[in-house]
């Protein structure tokens, strides 16, 4: 066989001992008229076949190619010829790896068969390299001998890539004031390195490592969607996005996300108008947590519970209200992370209320705009002064969030009242009359809820801070306009 050859080290060798002064003697002539063509570049799979193009231009009889060599330039700059086809000897090759017959010309030589002594025709030098490794990578150059033009090249760069294989996955975690990877994604075995990002409505961040993949010259590459795991991160959608010039379009992976939260609870159903007698008044404790809370406990801040009161799960039935119902309940859930409380001011008022909100207008207006306006007045300046001081007393406690002895930013009001709000914040005086007055307020509410995302169990210091908080309470909106 004629690849069997012995390979000539170099176009000076023995068997084509005029080359060298023909070369010179073309160059001489000058050798513009062929031109060798092939790709700048060409890319291969990693253990795959690739094929490196290389045409002689133009294809016509009048130039005859003394030899075809392929050289190897690797990446760092060490060149040596790895294939050569001559015309009359046939091909011979020195692969980038000894030992291994990798390489083959494509059609050279075999239209006409390659028995020494006849001469072919030669103008497409095309190479093949099976089992594509890193080491193959580099520039190759064709080289055509003619006479007589002369010796012209052409340069390919040759880049071995690998399709990385990619998964993501969510990473559950529990509620926590650090960020922490909620998320991974992992692109693995790419060549080059894949490209990882995130899309998503949060503000996380993608810390990504590298190490090297299961095949040589591949790497897997790792990124971790990082951020604080606060209770409304759990369930949300994110989508890793894998880029890799071996995919047509980006690979989308969606990962939703979890976090085990403690109960956030809250109250419902106090409407405002429990009195003595009224039968089957019912409080509700609302909860948002992760797991499933596994108990609920109802008890009241005075720390007797009222006989009428009967307590069912997350449902507080009172069958007939009396004057023990007068206090503020209490209602205490746990999960298998923690525990999370609410709290709801129970007014019992000594006869039905006559909706004020609907009548209480016609009324003052029969008694005289002047009047209205005199206590609209005063009300307001109440108000005023009440708001200012508690905002007094509020500000130097008050729940910033960088306060870490404190135990974060957590507001005891917020517990104290549930869902009742702190409710003596009447700007503009009967809270009933005016109806942004409510809207107000309920914003506020709207915020501390939002602030109770954050919370964790409360420590003894502000449980105690809450208590005084309650003599406040009593000035309540409620109280105004009873
Ligand atoms: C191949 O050549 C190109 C420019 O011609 C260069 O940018 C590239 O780095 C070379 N590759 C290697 C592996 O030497
Ligand atoms: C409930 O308590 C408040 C004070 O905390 C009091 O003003 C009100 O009269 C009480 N209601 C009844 C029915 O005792």
């Amino acid at each position: 066989m004629a690849r069997a050859a012995a390979f000539p080290p170099s176009r000076s060798s023995p068997t084509l001992p005029l080359l060298p002064l023909l070369l010179l003697l073309l160059r001489e002539i000058g050798a513009q008229d062929v031109q060798v063509r092939v790709p700048p570049e060409v890319r291969g799979y990693l253990g795959g076949t690739v094929q490196l193009p290389c045409h002689l231009l133009p294809p016509g009889p009048e130039v005859r190619v003394s030899q075809v060599t392929w050289l190897h330039v690797d990446a760092a700059g060490t060149s040596k010829s790895v294939a050569a086809f001559h015309p009359s000897y046939g091909p011979s090759f020195r692969g980038p790896k000894p030992g291994e017959e990798r390489l083959s010309f494509v059609t050279a030589g075999q239209s006409t068969g390659t028995r020494q002594g006849t001469e072919i025709e030669l103008r497409d030098a095309t190479l093949a390299l099976r089992g594509l490794t890193v080491e193959d990578e580099g520039n190759y150059t064709c080289e055509f001998a003619t006479f007589p033009s002369g010796t012209s090249r052409g340069v390919t760069w040759l880049r071995a890539i690998a399709q990385p294989q990619n998964h993501a996955e969510t990473q559950e975690v529990t509620l926590s004031l650090e960020p922490m990877p909620v998320a991974r994604c992992v692109s693995e075995g790419g060549r080059p390195p894949a490209r990882i990002s995130w899309v998503s409505s949060l503000d996380g961040e993608g810390r990504q490592s590298q190490m090297s993949g299961p095949v040589p010259g591949t790497f897997t590459v790792t990124s971790r969607y990082t951020l604080v795991p606060l209770s409304r991160v759990d369930g949300v959608k994110v989508t890793c996005k894998v880029e890799h010039e071996s995919f047509e379009e980006p690979i989308l992976l969606p990962v939703t996300l979890s976090v085990r939260y403690p109960p956030e609870v809250s109250i419902s159903g106090y409407d405002d108008n429990w009195y003595l007698g009224r039968s089957e008044a019912t409080l509700s404790c609302d909860v948002r947590s992760k797991p499933e809370p596994t108990g609920y406990d109802w008890s009241t801040t005075a720390g007797v519970f009222p006989a009428s009161a009967v307590a069912q799960g997350p449902q507080l039935i009172i069958h007939s209200v009396d004057k023990l119902v007068n206090t503020t309940f209490i209602c205490t859930v746990t999960n298998a992370v923690g525990t999370g409380r609410a709290e709801q001011v129970v007014l019992v008022r000594d006869t039905p209320r006559a909706s004020p909100r609907d009548v209480g207008p016609v009324v003052w207006g029969a008694v005289g705009g002047t009047l209205l306006v005199l206590l609209l007045l005063a009300g307001g300046s109440l108000a005023f002064i009440l708001l200012r001081v508690r905002r007094r007393r509020k500000s130097p406690g008050g729940g910033g969030g960088g306060d870490s002895s404190g135990g974060g930013p957590y507001d005891p009001k917020t517990q104290v009242f549930g869902n009742g709000g702190p409710v003596f914040w009447t700007p503009t005086a009967p809270g009933p009359l005016k109806p942004e007055g409510k809207d107000e307020e309920d914003e506020e509410d709207e915020e501390e809820k939002a602030e109770e995302g954050l919370m964790l169990p409360p420590p003894k210091a502000l449980e105690d801070d809450m208590e005084s908080q309650l003599d406040g309470s009593l000035i309540s909106r409620r109280a105004i306009y009873v």
